[in-house]
């Protein structure tokens, strides 16, 4: 959407806060022993404490109210019985609505004491969002951002998912522009707009460059690498990126 009037900016700042807080609670819960749909609990709790709906559960049916994939899954992990591990990697994703707005946000933590590289796939990933937001301004081009991530990535000897993408956001969970890409691609060409809702999530991985959907037909999953996400709501303003989900 295009953020226009003060109560687009109130509306989607109350519904980033609230995603950010169930963000937050939940990466402070993840801890070895407890299990994903414990956490989605948790969750849900908070989503109808704050009057508020969870995006992917309202908008597609999904099974949780929240996404939380770890280790081979990247994105779009169901909440169930997997216990969580001293060394996994997990990545949640909180999404949602509160009167008509939408916010999305998400993050990949590595529980108590991991391998290196997984720390490392987490750190770089969030300085490949804030290489990314450097570039996000009305009147920029939207390829820079991808253009931005993937520097990052390759100057660590890393690489970028290349079928997963940021979106639009704001009236809905994904709108338009349907596809912020995590590499630059000069056919796109689509020029940042005053007051518009992106959802910016890089995915940095330790080896391959495109993830493939599971059986179960929402888990997106890896063979041999180790992905990481991080994932803010941000409103374009000339004044500079506007966060709601902090
Ligand atoms: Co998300
Ligand atoms: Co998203």
């Amino acid at each position: 959407m295009i953020a226009k009037t003060e109560e687009d900016f109130n509306g989607l700042k109350e519904i980033g806060k609230i995603c950010g807080e169930i963000r937050d609670e939940l990466v402070q819960r993840a801890k070895p022993g407890i299990t994903t749909k414990e956490l989605d609990e948790i969750a849900e709790e908070m989503f109808a404490k704050a009057g508020a709906q969870s995006a992917p559960k309202g908008e597609y049916d999904f099974p949780g109210y929240t996404c939380i994939s770890v280790n081979e899954e990247v994105a779009h992990g169901i909440p169930g019985k997997r216990v969580i591990q001293e060394g996994d990697l997990v990545n949640i994703d909180v999404s949602g609505s509160r009167n008509g707005y939408f916010a999305d946000t998400g993050i990949s933590i590595v529980v108590g004491k991991g391998d290196e590289i997984l720390q490392k796939i987490c750190d770089v990933v969030k300085e490949a969002f804030d290489a990314g937001l450097k570039k996000a301004k009305p009147g920029s081009k939207k390829s820079a951002l991808g253009k931005a991530v993937h520097n990052v990535a390759k100057q660590h000897g890393l690489t970028v998912i290349k079928n997963l993408t940021g979106h639009g956001v704001g009236r809905s969970i994904h709108e338009a522009p349907d596809h912020i890409f995590n590499y630059y691609s000069r056919w796109d060409d689509e020029i940042l707009k005053e007051g518009m809702v992106i959802a910016f999530e890089p995915f940095i991985s330790t080896l391959e460059e495109e993830v493939f959907q599971s059986e179960d037909g929402w888990t997106f999953l890896t063979d041999e690498s180790f992905v990481a996400q991080y994932e803010h709501t941000i409103i374009l303003t000339k004044e500079g990126p506007v966060i709601t989900t902090l």
